[in-house]
């Protein structure tokens, strides 16, 4: 089954020194880094595009960048988005107007050579991925908060679009984002996910090092009850 993975969000983090903060927690042992792209018209903040994602690319020794596109035209950035070195590409089904065009995106996406994701809101039902969608793609990602900024309350009435999605999709990876820390990343791994992204609970964590290993244990801990 998928291997735990951690990727702590740049959101909590203090972008002047975003160089250092990502070198600080790929040292604690993340594996991905988590880049949150806005663009004030899929959710309201504006924070950061490819510009950034580059110069972290050339800063950052070996950074995978797990480009989490809250955007409202996600087929815009692809190109950009991989000529500035972005390994994973994740699109919200929920920008699509049409939602059959998920996959000619995810083909753009893997014709760039990065990972191909898709993620669902909170009011977005798993079944919105189709058996050929989630076959397609990489990764899914269920939001455990409402998109738009960090450091909101864990939603639990996401997870059970978890378990859901770990019996129709057992090999894939499946990420969680939003809120997720030491209370609630137990019940996301149980669940199936082993994916965790969590920007406060790690940027603000005294010994991040200890967060991390705490939550790749606890995924590696669950994953016999997946029944995968
Ligand atoms: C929310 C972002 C998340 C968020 C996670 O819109 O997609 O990645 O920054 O931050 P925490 O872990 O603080 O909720
Ligand atoms: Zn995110």
């Amino acid at each position: 089954s998928p291997q735990a993975i951690v990727s702590p969000s740049v959101l909590a983090s203090n972008f002047a020194d975003l160089g250092n903060e990502i070198k600080r927690m790929m040292h604690c042992g993340a594996q991905w880094v988590h880049m949150d792209v806005m663009d004030g018209h899929f959710v309201p903040n504006i924070t950061m595009g490819a510009p950034v994602l580059a110069s972290v690319h050339k800063t950052v020794d070996n950074v995978f960048m797990d480009c989490h596109m809250m955007v409202a035209e996600p087929e815009k950035w692809v190109k950009p988005v991989a000529e500035a070195g972005g390994k994973s590409y994740t699109f919200h089904i929920e920008a699509l107007s049409k939602p059959e065009n998920a996959a000619d995106l995810v083909d753009l996406i893997h014709s760039t050579g990065m990972r191909a994701a898709v993620a669902i809101s909170p009011d977005t039902p798993s079944s919105a991925i189709s058996d050929d969608l989630g076959n397609k793609v990489d990764m899914l990602l269920v939001m455990t908060v409402v998109p738009g900024k960090g450091g909101q309350k864990f939603m639990p009435e996401c997870v059970p679009k978890v378990a859901e999605l770990r019996k129709r999709f057992p090999s894939k990876d499946i990420q969680v984002d939003g809120g997720v820390g030491p209370g609630t990343v137990g019940c996301c791994a149980r669940a199936g996910s082993n994916v965790i992204v969590a920007g406060t609970a790690l940027f603000g964590a005294e010994k991040p090092t200890e967060v991390i290993s705490d939550f790749k244990r606890q995924i590696d801990e669950s994953r016999t009850g997946w029944g995968t």
